[in-house]
């Protein structure tokens, strides 16, 4: 059994490599367009522009894009920069959503706010939807404005909602699953449906691609709140914690808040409502978490959700590309970082 095991976990098609594979050339151009279009006169826009997106970052959004592309068999150049703008689309969440949440560090590095201050980091972020925007009408198909222009209003809601429902440990999963949903699922989805759209295909493949992406991105999320609390900084290259001390209410704490007793309950109110964060509260709150297996329900979640993207591959007929997604949703759900 142990073997069997072994022998799984290191499957070649188990992970994100296939997809980067597949897609090596076509990111090439993603790359550079990325870099062509973050370029201004007004200098400090590339500056604080570039010292996010030459940390690298995982590429996951237009990965998704292309391999969509791929699957559904289209066969132009738009899906290059409808790529490129999904990833300047989540750039600019990060700028926004890290003085948000007060956070000092995104891939690796201090986070643009720290260099630049806020005020940069928000504009600069206002830029690049701009130039998400430019090069989707450059693409010209009306139906994949729609749906990224959807995502981009409803990624903002998602904030907001979220906004509203931190410091609250009243927050129920379904309360939860809304915001994530919101937040990050919908950006995934649009990645992912895009392509179908491009190619023209059946609604089927459309919703199909849709739910794929939805799913991956409700897993992917569990998974970044779980390694708030049980992941490594460095492998993260943002600070573990930074959902606590932030007061956001992530599935983690539902699942302790609702398992825990009394003293516990007033323990996760002082911290996250009060905002009473004293020396060892963070270490206090993940031996809390693992005592409930709060962490580990969290990632059975995004397993389950896992499965529902997958299923979703299940109306396409065997490929690179159906073999490449399929292992990206078992590198979003087993990820480090
Ligand atoms: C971070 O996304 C924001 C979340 C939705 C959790 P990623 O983890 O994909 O960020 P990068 O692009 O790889 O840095
Ligand atoms: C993701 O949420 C933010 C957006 C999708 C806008 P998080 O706040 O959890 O992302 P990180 O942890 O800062 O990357
Ligand atoms: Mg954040
Ligand atoms: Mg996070």
């Amino acid at each position: 059994m142990g073997v069997v095991l072994s022998i799984e976990e290191n499957a070649p098609e188990r992970g994100i490599e296939p997809l980067v594979a597949l897609v090596r050339a076509d990111m090439e151009l993603v790359n550079q367009t990325i870099l062509s279009r973050s370029s201004s006169d007004v200098s400090m826009i590339p500056e604080v522009a570039n010292h996010l997106i030459s940390s690298g970052g995982k590429r996951l959004r237009p990965m998704l894009t292309l391999a969509a592309s791929g699957l559904c068999g289209y066969r132009g150049q738009g899906h290059v920069k409808l790529a490129a703008a999904v990833e300047f689309m989540h750039t600019a969440t990060l700028l926004h959503d890290d003085v948000v949440d007060e956070s000092d560090m995104r891939r690796g590095k201090l986070a643009a706010r720290m260099v630049w201050g806020n005020e940069a980091s928000v504009l600069v972020g206002d830029f690049l939807l701009g130039q998400a925007f430019k090069m989707m009408v450059e693409v010209g198909s009306l139906p994949c404005l729609e749906v990224l222009s959807t995502a981009a209003a409803v990624i903002a809601e998602g904030e907001v909602m979220q906004l509203s429902a931190a410091k609250d440990t009243e927050t129920s999963e379904d309360d939860y699953l809304a915001v994530i949903r919101a937040k990050t699922a919908a950006l995934f989805g649009a990645a992912a449906e895009v392509g179908p759209l491009l190619a023209d295909r059946p609604k089927a493949e459309i919703a199909a691609c849709r739910g794929f992406g939805v799913n991956l991105g409700v897993a992917f999320q569990l998974i970044d709140d779980a390694l708030d609390y049980g992941g490594a900084s460095a492998k993260l290259g943002k600070n573990v914690g930074d959902d606590f001390r932030e007061g956001k209410i992530t599935l983690p704490i539902v699942l302790a808040f609702r398992r825990g007793g009394p003293e516990q309950r007033e323990f996760w109110k002082r911290a996250l409502e009060r905002g009473e964060i004293q020396d060892g509260d963070l270490e206090a709150a993940i031996a809390i978490l693992r005592k409930h297996r709060a962490l580990e329900d969290t990632i059975e979640r995004a397993r389950h959700y896992g499965a529902m993207a997958r299923d979703a591959l299940e109306l396409f007929p065997t490929s690179p590309w159906k073999t490449a997604l399929s292992g990206a949703v078992d590198f979003c759900v087993d990820r480090a970082f």
